[in-house]
């Protein structure tokens, strides 16, 4: 990246605004009534649709969703970042997703995404489950000269692209999982929903 303004951005985070979908959220709080809820409730709560708004989310910034009990994250890339995504094909584990990670209407290219700006992907490692962490900026010291922009588990040191496809020779076996989602509007992306259902 040569943007400096821009590498500044995609250091900083932004945590999601997210409410569940219908009734849920608004309950969630209420303790008493919570409690009073059936099995199938609880289990339906437990795997409701979430709705993010991404109407705040800037160029080259990461915000984190909650999904099941998942962060999920959403990531508004820019044109640099998506054009370093075809470079690392050669060097990736399954550059077009072909191991089921992800639902059949999202695109198997480089992207990985509804859109190719927005990226959306569960933020759990392939390997043992820890938490990769956003590392946007290209080359830096501790990564190496050929680094693009990424993910890096901290655990046993798992890379992923920005799109979350993993290196190969990683302990990761898989690329990080897209979950079922769709958009109702430019800024609302809903989770948890596959397209055709929406
Ligand atoms: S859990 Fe991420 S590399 Fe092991």
């Amino acid at each position: 990246m040569s943007n400096d303004g821009v590498n500044k951005g995609r250091r900083r985070f932004l945590v999601a605004t997210t409410s569940v979908v219908g009734a849920v959220g608004a309950v969630g709080a209420a303790v008493p009534f919570v409690a009073s809820w059936s099995p199938s409730a609880k289990a339906k709560a437990a795997g409701a649709p979430v709705k993010a708004d991404i109407s705040k989310l800037e160029i080259g910034q990461q915000m984190i969703a909650e999904w099941r009990g998942k962060p999920v994250w959403i990531v508004r890339r820019s044109k640099e970042m998506l054009d370093s995504l075809s470079k690392l094909d050669g060097q990736l584990a399954d550059p077009m997703s072909e191991k089921p990670q992800q639902p059949d209407y999202i695109p198997h290219q480089a992207y990985r995404s509804i859109k190719p700006e927005i990226m959306v992907m569960v933020g759990i490692c392939t390997h043992l489950g820890c938490s990769p962490t956003y590392r946007p900026e290209v080359a830096p010291a501790d990564l190496g000269p050929e680094w693009l922009g990424g993910y890096f588990c901290p655990c046993h040191g798992s890379r992923y692209d920005l799109s979350g496809r993993v290196y190969k020779g990683m302990p990761a076996p898989l690329n990080l999982l897209v979950p079922p989602h769709n958009y109702t509007d430019d800024n609302t992306i809903v989770i948890g929903v596959d397209k055709e259902k929406t």
